[in-house]
């Protein structure tokens, strides 16, 4: 069996694939079938002239999603984007479809498609968008291994929030509270002094009560954590990793992007070095194009598009103002109001894909915040620890695969950036 990727190395040699029928069209003597076997899209056609009366009745049968394994040889096809077809000899039909296959080739709206997820997902832009994502989850593996980092990976069920307590999932856990994770990276903390440097990479949730485009309640999320880093180090490592990741998908997923008709120029240009301003330098900017941001506020998802349509480079918003960030966040020696953190916005109107910082490593600070932020503090006895035992200068970062997905793409919303969206109205498929 040949994968349709690999086609091209057999011109002129007979060979078997295997698929599924995503479109058809017959005149009686000769039928044309588009097969897509998950490896990729080609033509296949079929002569009535080579086969039986009864072998022609079965194919004429065929229809949309049929399962078939066609043998035959291989043609260059110049009329084609792939450039090859299969000028088919024989055939075995494994299942016709039943004959309401709900997703055609017309259009469709997104709700509807979304209900039908677990069929959408066989659409060449699904395939598009899911084989890019594939690529970034394997170059941001190797960017790590190559910088000589060890993967850690965090607990899922958890006993300490570590992004606040307004988005967490609790569950009863042998009648004791517990919480779905919201990000690995305490964990990472305390691996990092048994590693140095450490990243994780798993699903992570929010109840999140904002129906956003840019919001999900379970999506993966990878962490990294660095001993003897500082915000600085932090965010270089950041902006290696992203052009890293584009540069992979530039390399493997040209068709991809070309399918989704994604301005490729546009993700050629992402190289370092990327543009850093300061929370206060933003805000003024922000106020200067008519936002009513205030100067102690977060940036809100208005003011992340206007900003980033802005640029083509991605931008580090850096030093928040402490009340809108974690508490985690170390304290910035030149001003005790801020936080040494950097948020990374994707440009295009994309916003927000990174959120880092440099950590508190001082054990009368940390607990300072907790008790400020009224944290439960018996949940975080063991985070402490990490302060009283050769406690270091460290920072990390973590970004969300979905978001990256999306900026990559061009999507304009996250539900097809994961397999199976979850939202606050989503559970099902
Ligand atoms: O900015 P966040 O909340 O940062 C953290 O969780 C840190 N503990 C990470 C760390 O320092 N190790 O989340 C990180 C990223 C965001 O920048 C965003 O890309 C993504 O996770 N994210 C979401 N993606 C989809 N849906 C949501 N509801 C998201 N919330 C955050
Ligand atoms: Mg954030």
């Amino acid at each position: 069996m040949v994968s349709i990727k690999n086609i091209p190395e057999f011109l002129g040699k007979e060979v078997e694939i295997a698929g599924w029928v995503t479109n058809y069209r017959s005149s009686g003597k000769i039928m044309f079938l588009q097969i897509r076997d998950g490896s990729g899209f080609m033509q296949a056609v079929a002569e009535k002239s080579k086969f039986t009366e009864e072998q022609w009745a079965d194919l004429d049968k065929i229809n949309q999603e049929a399962s078939i394994k066609l043998t035959g040889t291989v043609q260059e096809n110049p009329r084609d984007s792939f450039g090859y077809e299969l000028s088919v000899s024989s055939f075995e039909i494994f299942n016709y479809s039943n004959e309401d296959y709900p997703i055609s080739n017309k259009e469709h709206g997104v709700d509807f498609l979304m209900d039908n997820r677990h069929l959408w997902l066989r659409s060449r832009r699904q395939w598009a968008i899911l084989q890019i994502r594939n690529t970034i989850i394997n170059a941001t593996y190797d960017f790590f291994a190559k910088e000589g980092f060890i993967k850690i990976d965090s607990p899922i069920l958890t006993g300490s929030a570590c992004e606040g307590t307004t988005e967490l999932f609790e569950l009863n856990y042998f009648d004791r509270p517990a919480y779905l994770s919201q990000s690995g990276q305490l964990y990472l903390e305390a691996a990092i002094f048994g590693f140095g440097k450490c990243f994780d990479f798993g699903p992570v949730f929010r109840a999140e009560k904002s129906k956003t485009r840019r919001h999900l309640t379970e999506f993966w999320m990878m962490d990294a954590e660095m001993a003897f880093y500082n915000n600085e180090d932090n965010m270089e490592i950041q902006e290696k990793l992203i052009c890293y990741i584009v540069e992979a998908v530039l390399n493997k997923n040209r068709k991809e992007l070309e399918m989704l008709e994604r301005n490729i120029e546009a993700l050629e240009k992402i190289k370092a070095p990327f543009i850093r301003k300061t929370h206060k330098e933003v805000v003024e900017e922000l106020r200067a194009m008519g936002s009513d941001i205030l100067d102690n506020d977060d940036l809100g998802a208005d003011d992340e598009t206007v900003l980033t349509k802005k640029y083509d480079k991605p931008i580090f918003v850096m030093n928040y103002p402490k009340e809108v960030k974690a508490f985690y966040m170390k304290e910035d020696p030149t001003d005790p109001s801020r936080v040494l953190c950097a948020d990374l916005l994707a440009p295009e109107g994309y916003g927000e894909i990174i959120g880092g910082s440099q950590r508190e490593e001082d054990y009368d600070k940390l607990l300072g915040r907790i008790r400020e932020l009224k944290l439960p503090e018996e949940t975080f006895k063991w985070y402490l620890d990490l302060r009283k035992y050769g406690s270091v200068p460290h920072s990390g970062f973590g970004y969300g695969l979905e978001r990256i997905v999306t900026w990559i793409c061009g999507l304009d919303h996250l539900r097809e950036s994961i397999p199976f969206a979850r939202t606050i109205q989503r559970l099902q498929p």
